[in-house]
């Protein structure tokens, strides 16, 4: 018999076929008739497709009329269309078989609606609800549309390290990596041994891969990294995991008004893909989770992102006569709620932000020439705040050095990247775009930790 998914046999065009689907239950209905309903679910989609189980089906009586939510079962029969609305289709089914029951005295995801914090302690279940099957199938979606984008575009995918010896954003979040026994660690004098380590030097995981994907950028011309990236900062917010993945596009020949522009193309393109790909589940996210899903996404796509510099928002910010927590001061980075002023209250679309203070950026961004601010770029949209965070690279080998020093860091352990600018240098640019936060901002989902399967913050790494 031919197998199919939930996702083809709700289709009308499927009526008339004799299927073989596989899934899990969702609801056990039993009409007066003698006949039963099953809802069933197989992720395809976030759609049930209905099953029609009658009576003189062998097993009804020992098996299919004590089917309960989360069963796992194989269903053959036939298509019809059908008469309850919501649905084009149903299916008749000629077998049932009951592969794997769930107690509902145990089983934890009955039917009733369930938080999202107790969900997140059922990280091996939560995939069997609508709404992490939906954002399952956005992150896929958006995985996707990033390949699509970048290679339609002749960007090379390569693939950076995990493990790296080397801080990229200065900020010294670094988890650490190490095969040492941390009940007889080495010492050398006062400090630990790390020549006896298993790299024999201290090695961390990667907080980005854009070091390396300069290196690329600079044989190759136009390259991008995607993958998980780590970072050890103790903060508990809506917005930040320690575990996340990142895209990063790098761009040989390319300035920051080029970076910019690519940014904007970029997510553009992510969210169409998002509402025509995926809308059925846009659909569910505008009615369960966020009411303005649908149109913030279609507003941003209508919208030409505002780019302002740094100096500027200050003076916007500083202008405004909203009450922030935290003060508003040139030189400082600019927190969240200041972020969101701009974008969701100020100017109402997404805002990239650049040319930031110097002082408060990793420094590989290139000094302008007041010598004051560096060629950054965040672009910030509404609900989440940052989104990207990019710049065009110091490509001047003694500004670089310079910076290097000034931020305490040795040259000698960035001797390669140092190359880069000694060997043919050329201007280049890019950014890094957060693949959670991306799909916090078109799901409308509070949390981040729901944007993720298996969140890692402080104190939970369970899964
Ligand atoms: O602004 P960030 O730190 O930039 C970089 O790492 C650069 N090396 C990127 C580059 O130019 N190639 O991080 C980029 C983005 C942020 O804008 C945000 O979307 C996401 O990564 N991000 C996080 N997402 C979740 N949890 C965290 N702790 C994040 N930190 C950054
Ligand atoms: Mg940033």
């Amino acid at each position: 018999m031919e197998k199919t998914r939930v996702i083809e046999a709700r289709k009308g065009e499927s009526v008339g076929r004799t299927v073989q689907v596989e899934g899990w239950v969702r609801t056990r209905r039993d009409s007066k008739g003698g006949f039963s309903f099953l809802e069933i679910n197989d992720g395809s989609c976030l759609g049930n497709l209905q099953v029609i189980a009658d009576g003189a089906l062998e097993n009804y009586e020992s098996e299919i009329r004590h089917i309960t939510t989360g069963a796992s079962v194989i269903v053959r029969g036939e298509v019809k269309s059908s008469p309850a609305k919501g649905q084009e289709t149903e299916l008749h089914a000629s077998g049932v078989d009951l592969l794997g029951e769930a107690d509902p005295e145990t089983y934890a995801l009955q039917k009733k609606r369930h938080s999202f914090e107790f969900l997140r302690t059922l990280a091996h279940l939560r995939p069997r609800t609508n709404t992490f099957g939906a954002i399952a199938r956005m992150r896929n979606c958006v995985s996707r549309s990033i390949h699509d984008f970048f290679q339609e575009k002749g960007f090379l995918y390569v693939h950076t390290p995990i493990i790296t010896a080397s801080d990229c954003e200065g900020a010294g979040e670094l988890f650490r990596v190490t095969s040492l026994d941390l009940k007889s660690i080495p010492r050398e004098k006062d400090q630990v041994d790390f020549s006896q380590d298993f790299f024999e030097r201290p090695t961390f995981l990667t907080v980005s891969g854009q070091l390396e994907a300069e290196i690329f950028a600079c044989a190759l011309g136009k390259v991008y990294t995607f993958g998980p990236t780590f970072r050890a900062e103790n903060s508990n917010t809506s917005r930040h995991l320690a575990e996340f993945w990142m895209v990063e596009p790098e761009m040989a020949f390319c300035d920051l008004e080029d970076n910019m522009e690519l940014a904007e193309a970029f997510l553009k393109r992510i969210f169409r893909d998002a509402l025509e790909k995926c809308e059925e589940d846009m659909q569910f996210f505008a009615g369960r989770i966020e009411k303005s899903a649908i149109e913030t996404l279609e507003a941003v796509l209508q919208a030409e992102f505002l780019q302002l510099s740094y100096t500027e928002a200050v003076d916007v910010l500083e202008k405004s006569n909203h009450n922030f927590e935290f003060p508003v001061s040139w030189g400082h980075d600019l927190q969240s709620e200041h972020e969101r002023y701009l974008t969701e209250e100020k100017f109402k679309r997404p805002v990239i932000l650049y040319d930031y203070p110097k002082t408060i950026k990793p420094f590989y961004m290139r000094v302008n020439d007041d010598d004051r601010t560096v060629r950054a770029m965040d672009v910030l949209v509404p609900r989440v705040g940052e989104i990207i965070g990019g710049s065009q690279r110091e490509e001047r080998l003694d500004v670089l050095r310079d910076r290097m020093l000034d931020q305490d860091l040795n040259p000698d352990e960035y001797w390669w990247y140092l190359e880069l600018r000694r060997y043919g240098t050329v201007p280049h640019a890019g950014f890094g775009l957060g693949l959670e936060r991306t799909v916090q901002f078109i799901t409308g989902m509070a949390n981040i930790r729901d944007c993720i399967p298996f969140p890692r913050t402080p104190g939970n790494a369970d899964f």
